[in-house]
């Protein structure tokens, strides 16, 4: 199991991964501005908050964010910190902790002179993200990878984990569509107390409102049965409440889809077996 450290000196300050990172190679790593690391960077994507690579580094391919500084109004007062990069970085230790699949975290640093954190992780090669594969263009059979989502948020979900951030543009699955992993994981939390059936309510339709209206009404609610299922195999639903799931979930995805609740009384917004 990874374990990371902390590493400062006068001009940044970095979380890694020991097991992967000696002190000589990261030190290696970190001086220059990070400079060696982006020599063989490939841009995969850019949003408002962070670009995101593709690097080969040392004989390995590597996934690199760069968090862009904070905007004026959420702005920390010292240094301009966001704290997504670090927040992503232990939370990718804790998922992997309760063998929850995630792209293993090699190092988070914050560099005040650029205002800038950058995170390194594994590339998991030859991947889409889930709401592509859902999606009604995909090649991927939706009852096959729909089960294995269903798997996984379960474990997700009685691991304790829960996640702001959780959609599924933010979970990844391999072409051979055997493996997904979680990843952008700033907004996770987690649950010491026994999972609630509210909360994996909340899970699922987070997980599912980017691709659930763009299947057939049979495949959507097969999906939801999955998902009920694998729950249920996991102890937390007795067999009299799927009924009362599915409802709930459907709720739940309407709101986050069409962002009010007034959707529902919407006729055109009702699907057919409503
Ligand atoms: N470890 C990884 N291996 C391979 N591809 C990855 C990996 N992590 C992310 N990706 C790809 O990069 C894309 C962007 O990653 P990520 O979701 O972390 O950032 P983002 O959504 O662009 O940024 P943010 O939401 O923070 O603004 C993902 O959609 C995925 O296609
Ligand atoms: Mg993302």
């Amino acid at each position: 199991m990874s374990n990371f450290l902390k590493y400062k000196n006068t001009r940044l300050k970095a979380l890694y991964n020991v097991e992967r990172l000696k002190a000589d190679k990261l030190k290696e790593i970190l001086a220059d501005d990070l400079a060696g690391l982006f020599t063989h960077a490939t841009e995969i994507c850019e949003t408002h908050n962070a670009l995101s690579y593709k690097v080969d580094f040392d004989g390995e391919t590597l996934f690199l964010k760069s968090y862009k500084p904070a905007t004026k109004l959420r702005r920390s007062i010292r240094e301009h910190f966001s704290p997504s990069c670090f927040d992503s970085f232990q939370a990718a230790f804790e998922l992997e902790e309760k063998e929850i699949p995630t792209p293993t975290a090699l190092l988070a640093v914050h560099i005040p002179e650029i205002k800038k954190q950058i995170l390194v992780t594994d590339f998991c090669q030859d991947t889409t993200s889930m709401d592509m594969a859902m999606g009604n263009d995909s090649a991927f059979d939706t009852v096959q990878i729909g089960a294995l989502l269903a798997e996984h948020l379960v474990r997700f979900h009685m691991a304790g984990f829960y996640s702001r951030h959780l959609r599924s543009a933010n979970i990844i699955i391999s072409k051979a569509a055997d493996k997904l992993w979680f990843i952008d994981l700033d907004k996770m939390g987690h649950n010491w107390y026994l999972p609630k059936t509210s909360t994996f309510t909340s899970t699922v339709s987070r997980a599912g409102f980017e691709f659930f209206f763009l299947l057939s009404d049979a495949a959507a609610d097969a999906w939801l049965k999955q998902c009920f299922t694998s729950a249920l195999e996991a102890g937390l639903f007795t067999k009299d409440s799927e009924a009362a799931f599915l409802d709930a979930v459907k709720k739940d995805l309407y709101k986050r889809r069409f962002h009010t609740k007034e959707s529902l009384t919407n006729p055109a917004n009702i699907r057919q077996d409503d």
